[in-house]
């Protein structure tokens, strides 16, 4: 895949009705620098001195899959950088020409067995929120014995990737409100366990597993599509969770056109 554009990052930030705009705004005015504040810079704009939002930010640009005939053309793609707990639907439709806010589709390697264990029930809210009836996630995870680690009652505790068994994932995106979960296939992990220390003894398996949403109906207002759509083919949304692609560290949502 040929990405080209993704020079601008355009931050995002909440205006004085609540809705997303961008630019950076100034989120609290203040005389001195008061310490680090996440997702905030501090400086001085036409707005004043004080602590500026700076997150989320989104990058535009273009796509040319290169795996098809030579003849395909460019689709937009934007990426979202930002803590994907902080995602919204209203900041997806801010940022992207779908007014629903939301995706199609969404993949995952290696996010949810990052985040903390108590982080997971927002986890799968986020996703819950973000994609449509009918979506799917292809989510890929660890998968290993959290009691062979040789510290795992002890200082330091088990390290990320946490362990993310098939029974967690059932869990997490339950049948009984219309999630299915379809495991696909287990591999050996090789390259962790050489890499982290208290890995290094302990067998790793990365996981993969289709995760599907309830095509169960919802207000009309959020699956609608945006005016400019209209006319136009029906083309998948995807959104791909905690990726490091192009170097934006902590991008938390890819949203591609593909038909
Ligand atoms: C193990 S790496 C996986 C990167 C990539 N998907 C891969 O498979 O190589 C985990 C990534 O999750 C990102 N991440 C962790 N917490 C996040 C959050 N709350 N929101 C967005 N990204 C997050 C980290 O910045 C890191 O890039």
């Amino acid at each position: 895949m040929r990405v080209r554009g993704m020079k601008d990052r355009v931050v995002m930030s909440r205006g004085p009705n609540e809705q997303w705009c961008e630019g950076e705004r100034l989120c609290e005015a203040a005389e001195t620098y008061q310490g680090h504040r996440a997702g905030r810079t501090f400086k001085t704009s036409s707005e004043g001195l004080g602590y500026h939002a700076d997150f989320p930010a989104i990058w535009r640009g273009q796509y040319r899959d290169e795996l098809g005939s030579s003849s395909s053309s460019s689709r937009p793609i934007h990426i979202i950088e930002g803590d994907m707990f902080e995602v919204t639907s209203d900041l997806v439709a801010t940022a992207t020409f779908e007014r629903s806010g939301r995706f199609d589709a969404a993949f995952d390697k290696g996010g949810l067995d990052v985040i903390p264990p108590s982080a997971r029930q927002s986890y799968a809210a986020v996703l819950d929120q973000l994609l449509k009836p009918g979506g799917r996630l292809l989510l890929v995870v660890m998968d290993y014995d959290q009691d062979k680690l040789p510290d795992s009652e002890g200082r330091r505790g088990t390290p990320p990737p946490y362990s993310v068994p098939e029974a967690e994932v059932r869990r997490l995106f339950p049948a009984e409100v219309g999630w299915t979960v379809e495991f696909l296939e287990r591999q050996q992990e090789h390259l962790l366990s050489r890499r982290i220390l208290p890995l290094r003894d302990v067998n790793l398996h990365e996981a993969a597993y289709l995760v599907t949403k309830s095509t169960k109906a919802e207000p009309a207002d959020l699956t609608e599509q945006s005016t400019s759509e209209v006319g136009r083919k029906t083309a998948p949304l995807l959104v791909v969770l905690a990726t490091a692609m192009l170097g934006v560290g902590a991008a938390a949502a890819l949203v591609s056109r593909m038909i």
